[in-house]
């Protein structure tokens, strides 16, 4: 099983909105396709027109009173299930830092799905923290949207440093811009300067879009409710780009 982990320090990047078009993009290709909000928020969730809540909360999945795998739900999508967010999520970091390794713990927890699923997408909350730390360890390809502007790629920058302090080589990382505004200016320079610059950057831009914003009343993936936009194209096409980066 491949982990996905759709992250950045950096709160409303569309960490989100993309993860929920790539896990979907992910299980239309017939793989079997795992979506865990882990972002107490429940955006996610919320966005698959599912209920927040797991049974028992974090203290039941850190106690393993309930398999991770009897948490898991059919999307309502083929091929996809989800593990919804819950409340409790925010309590995380309580359970981790009593543990033998408390960057480990996640690792620990993913491991019973490894035989279910081929991918695993992780919505993740922004922010650096113990439960990143436990993310980033558990990563093999970290997606990291940021919007093109000056501020987006400090902190872009910021997690760069980290990443190569956490000097954990075996992760691919994928960054992409997202919300790019092609009316303005600094985002067309900055998005041209910095992917003509960094092969590392994906290739495909997401479009700021009302089609995209609009996931929040169409609660679902844009390829259900606007499969033949322009944006759900591009969606699907920052899916092939990094996947193929993977081969
Ligand atoms: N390409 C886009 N075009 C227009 N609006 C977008 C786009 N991507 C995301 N949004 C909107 O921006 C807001 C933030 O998006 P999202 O919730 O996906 O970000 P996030 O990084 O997950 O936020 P958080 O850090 O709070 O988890 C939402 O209202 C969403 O609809
Ligand atoms: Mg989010």
């Amino acid at each position: 099983m491949k982990v996905y982990a759709i992250y950045n320090i950096k709160g409303g990047v569309g960490k989100t909105t993309s993860t929920v078009n790539l896990a979907y993009a992910s299980a239309a290709e017939g793989v079997r396709t795992l979506l865990w909000d882990l972002d107490p928020q429940g955006a996610t969730s919320y966005y698959l027109c599912h209920k927040v809540g797991i049974p028992g909360g974090v203290k039941s999945l850190m106690g393993r009173k309930i398999p991770v795998t009897d948490m898991t739900r059919p999307s309502g999508y083929t091929n996809l299930d989800l593990l919804p967010a819950d409340a409790s999520y925010r309590y995380f970091e309580h359970y981790f830092i009593e543990a033998n390794k408390p960057d480990g713990c996640l690792k620990k927890l993913v491991k019973p799905l490894r035989d279910r699923y081929e991918r695993l997408l992780l919505d993740c909350p922004p922010g650096l923290s113990l439960l990143s730390e436990n993310i980033l360890r558990v990563t093999d390809v970290l997606l990291i949207p940021l919007i093109p502007t000056p501020l987006s790629l400090r902190s872009y920058n910021r997690l760069v440093r980290q990443l190569s302090k956490n000097k954990k080589g075996r992760m691919r990382v994928v960054p992409f811009f997202n919300m790019v505004n092609g009316n303005n200016a600094i985002h067309r320079i900055v998005a041209k300067n910095v992917c003509d610059k960094h092969p590392i950057f994906a290739r495909q831009t997401i479009p700021h879009s009302n089609i995209i914003e609009a996931m929040g009343v169409k609660r679902s993936p844009l390829a259900i409710y606007a499969p033949d936009s322009e944006e759900n194209r591009a969606m699907q096409a920052l899916w092939r780009e990094i996947v193929k980066r993977q081969e």
